[in-house]
């Protein structure tokens, strides 16, 4: 059963002991320290880049305060932010999809945190911005990506070929997509 606690327009989900949660100014050092890593930037858009310092933390919570509706939110521990998960919302034909993207600091990797923030997050986005669907597109260098969309019940849809060009490779997507349960087509 999800969790959210809503205090006006603050936001906080529990997954366990961590949270999904908005972003704050004194997020800047932990962002900062945790995203600074290639290992991570490698597999997402350049906007996301390597190196990444504190001048680029700075931006990303100023970015994220003005959204209406917020919808980058960190993925924290009791102490610090230890990642990113938000919703980039479709317009037009596209206003109830969004494409879902996220990150997680290295030392926490492979203790199920992501799938978790990817289940409560889905379920959020059709419940609370009412969503027919979400998707996302790991590049196919990211079986780990591929495997936490599909622990979430995201269903494979096929292979975007050559859609990206990524540290000067030309990469592939794979498309994942969860549509809201009572939607039949
Ligand atoms: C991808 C990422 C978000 C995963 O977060 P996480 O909290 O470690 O994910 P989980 O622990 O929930 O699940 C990871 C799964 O991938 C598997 N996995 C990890 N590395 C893998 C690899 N190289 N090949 C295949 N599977 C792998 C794990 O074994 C686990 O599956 P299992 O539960 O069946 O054993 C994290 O590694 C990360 O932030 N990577 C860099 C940024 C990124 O890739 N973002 C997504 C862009 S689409």
């Amino acid at each position: 059963m999800l969790k959210v606690v809503r205090l006006g327009s603050v936001m906080k989900i529990k997954l366990g002991q961590y949270m999904i949660r908005d972003w704050q100014r004194d997020d800047v050092p932990s962002l900062a320290k945790h995203a600074n890593n290639s290992l991570i930037a490698m597999h997402l858009r350049d906007g996301f880049h390597h190196p990444y310092g504190r001048a680029d933390a700075e931006a990303f919570i100023e970015l994220v305060d003005k959204q209406d509706p917020k919808v980058f939110f960190a993925i924290a521990s009791q102490t610090e932010a230890i990642g990113g998960i938000g919703l980039g919302l479709g317009i037009d034909v596209h206003r109830f999809t969004a494409e879902l993207g996220y990150w997680l600091a290295e030392p926490y990797w492979n203790r199920g945190i992501m799938t978790e923030a990817v289940k409560t997050i889905a379920q959020w986005g059709f419940d609370r911005l009412g969503l027919n669907r979400i998707s996302a597109t790991p590049y196919t260098t990211n079986p780990a990506s591929a495997r936490v969309l599909e622990k979430a019940g995201f269903e494979r849809e096929g292979i975007l070929r050559a859609s990206v060009v990524k540290e000067g490779r030309i990469l592939n997507q794979c498309l994942y997509a969860r549509v809201r349960e009572d939607i039949d087509c």
